[in-house]
């Protein structure tokens, strides 16, 4: 199965056709992209089927974005918010 690539804060990480954002991030080693607001507790995937809100990334300039239920598009723009996490 061919993929594409999408960015995660500048870095371009493999995803395949279907995979869901928060699936990619995983596949590339990336399991927290956020932390609490309280504490800086790292945060990635809870739930992984839209319930928590763990998961939020930006996607494309759209904030508040569940990574686990978007499917990775070719060439998106994927931002943590918080850098130093991912
Ligand atoms: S992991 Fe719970 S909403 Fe995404």
């Amino acid at each position: 199965m061919s993929g594409h690539t999408v960015t995660f804060d500048g870095r371009e990480i493999p995803a395949l056709p279907g995979q869901t954002v928060a699936a990619a991030l995983w596949s590339a080693g990336i399991t927290a992209w956020r932390t609490t607001r309280w504490g800086g507790e790292p945060r990635g995937v809870f739930c992984g089927i839209g319930v928590c809100f763990d998961c939020l990334v930006e996607i494309n300039g759209r904030a508040n974005q569940r990574a686990c239920l978007v499917p990775a598009a070719p060439g998106d723009v994927i931002r943590s918010g918080d850098e130093d996490v991912a």
